[in-house]
């Protein structure tokens, strides 16, 4: 190993500048407008991943953006990873608020600056370029690898479901590996063994066929901005849990063993919540922040509007009203029946005063692994060797809804390796992943094909 980890240490710089070239692409899934950039960032995925080494490199289409497949498969015997990533982005609005153009990465302060800069190219790349150190130096991989890196991660990942059942075979592998999540704290590496599922939907409300004027009409007709404000806030109690019906009725309970495995953690309240600009934590009575985050359902609001927002004032009744709203699942919900009880409280609580619209944008189902999966353990010893530490293991509240595929439709486990941080500011302005962690990650990544390599495979 230790002249991969040479190579991985002359190259140091050269990786960056290389992840620039990246980082240029403005792959933004959830923009029709960026359809070509997506594109183009799938061909550099390829490109990169043949200039790297791996074979069989193509672009797989999908009824939406392309899956980027390649693979090294001359390790007989040992057993086989399959890496998952993606490619696609978030949008970048609020533009204004970036301090460098989001798709010039930038370096500050040993930190570069984009979008997709931890969420997830740069994660990605920091595995190509552990493969490319392995086969560079020694013309093989200690494990047979196959990578599959999508471009609808950010938009719900519809069309990777059918992807992967239609090819289940080509997918056979061991164990999945993916760095798509952030790590503890800065210097508490971890293991992520848990996250939280998603269902996303759109509340559209009418009350009238045109927008009224407010004197004329105001007394006569229900306010759907009003209603909809009503609504929503029948959604959680006082104490920050949520009402709908049966929402907790499948709630796996947050067992006590880990509960006080959550409170040995370092974490710091007081600093996370002058972090976050909050004048006080919110969340569920009952249960500490990291409980709350990790091991609880939530709903949230995402986006609201209605009637006149401009400068100036407008005496108007609007005639609609929208809300996207979201809910964070736990195992063992179901991402189907969690909205259709939401479905049914929705219209259960909407006044006959004005019409409900409901669509269900996408969804995905809450994951969990095991903490004594060797393959859990031989990624703790990877980390260790590249980062000088051990790992904590923790859950996240975010989601990567193909990993409860994997592990249906696969039967495969999967290692979170993260090497983001919590305030890498993923999804909003002025994301950023730290050089040194980068760095880590590559030779954690290259020490991670190695102890994997070294157990036993169960596909042979
Ligand atoms: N990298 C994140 C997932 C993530 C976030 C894992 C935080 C752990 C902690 C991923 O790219 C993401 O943002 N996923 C979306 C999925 C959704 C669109 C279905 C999310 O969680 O909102
Ligand atoms: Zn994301």
């Amino acid at each position: 190993m230790s002249n991969i980890l040479d190579f991985i240490n002359t190259n140091r710089d050269q990786y960056v500048d290389e992840l620039k070239h990246y980082l240029a692409i403005p792959s933004i899934s959830a923009l029709p407008q960026h359809a070509g950039d997506v594109r183009r960032c799938a061909e550099w995925t390829a490109d990169e991943m043949r200039r790297i080494g791996l074979q069989n490199v193509r672009l797989i289409d999908t009824p939406g953006n392309p899956v980027v497949y390649g693979e090294w498969l001359g390790a007989p015997g040992a057993p086989t990873i399959l890496f998952y990533g993606h490619y696609d982005v978030q949008p970048v609005d609020p533009v204004e608020l970036w301090e460098s153009p989001p798709f010039e990465a930038t370096v500050r302060e040993g930190e570069i600056y984009a979008r997709g800069a931890a969420d997830d190219k740069g994660q990605v790349f920091m595995h190509f370029k552990a493969v490319e150190a392995h086969l560079k130096q020694n013309g093989r991989l200690p494990v047979n690898m196959k990578f599959l890196i999508e471009g609808e991660e950010e938009v719900g990942s519809e069309h990777l479901d059918d992807f992967v059942r239609q090819h289940k075979d080509d997918l056979a592998a061991d164990v999945v590996v993916i760095s798509d999540s952030p790590m503890f704290d800065r210097g508490v590496p971890s293991i992520c063994y848990g996250l939280r599922g998603l269902v996303y939907v759109q509340i559209d409300v009418r009350g009238t066929k045109s927008d009224l004027h407010s004197g004329s009409f105001g007394g006569a007709v229900a306010n759907p901005a009003m209603a909809l404000a009503q609504i929503l806030a029948q959604m959680k109690d006082r104490g920050g849990r949520i009402k709908v019906p049966g929402f907790y009725d499948d709630v796996r309970p947050l067992g006590e063993a880990e509960r006080a495995e959550f409170r040995k953690l370092p974490f710091h309240e007081t600093r996370y919540r002058k972090e976050l600009g909050a004048p006080k934590l919110f969340g569920e009575r009952g249960y500490t922040t990291l409980e709350r985050v990790w091991g609880r359902p939530t709903f949230e609001v995402n986006g609201l509007l209605a009637g006149f927002t401009g400068e100036g004032a407008k005496t108007v009744i609007p005639a609609v009203a929208m809300a996207k709203v979201s809910m964070r699942l736990v195992p063992n919900q179901e991402p189907d029946k969690t909205a259709d009880l939401f479905e049914a409280y929705l219209k259960k609580i909407t006044p006959r005063t004005v019409e409900l619209k409901l669509t269900r944008m996408h969804g995905g189902r809450p994951w969990m692994t095991e903490l004594d999966n060797p393959f859990v353990q031989a990624a703790g010893r990877a980390i260790e060797r590249g980062f000088g530490q051990r790992p904590v293991f923790n859950r996240e509240g975010g989601s990567i809804p193909v990993v409860s595929t994997f592990q249906q439709v696969l039967g495969l486990p999967s290692v979170l390796f993260g090497v983001g941080l919590p305030d890498e500011n993923a999804h909003a302005p002025n994301e950023k992943l730290d050089l040194g962690n980068f760095h880590n990650g590559i030779i954690a990544s290259a020490f991670l094909y190695e102890e994997i390599g070294q157990l036993a495979t169960v596909t042979a």
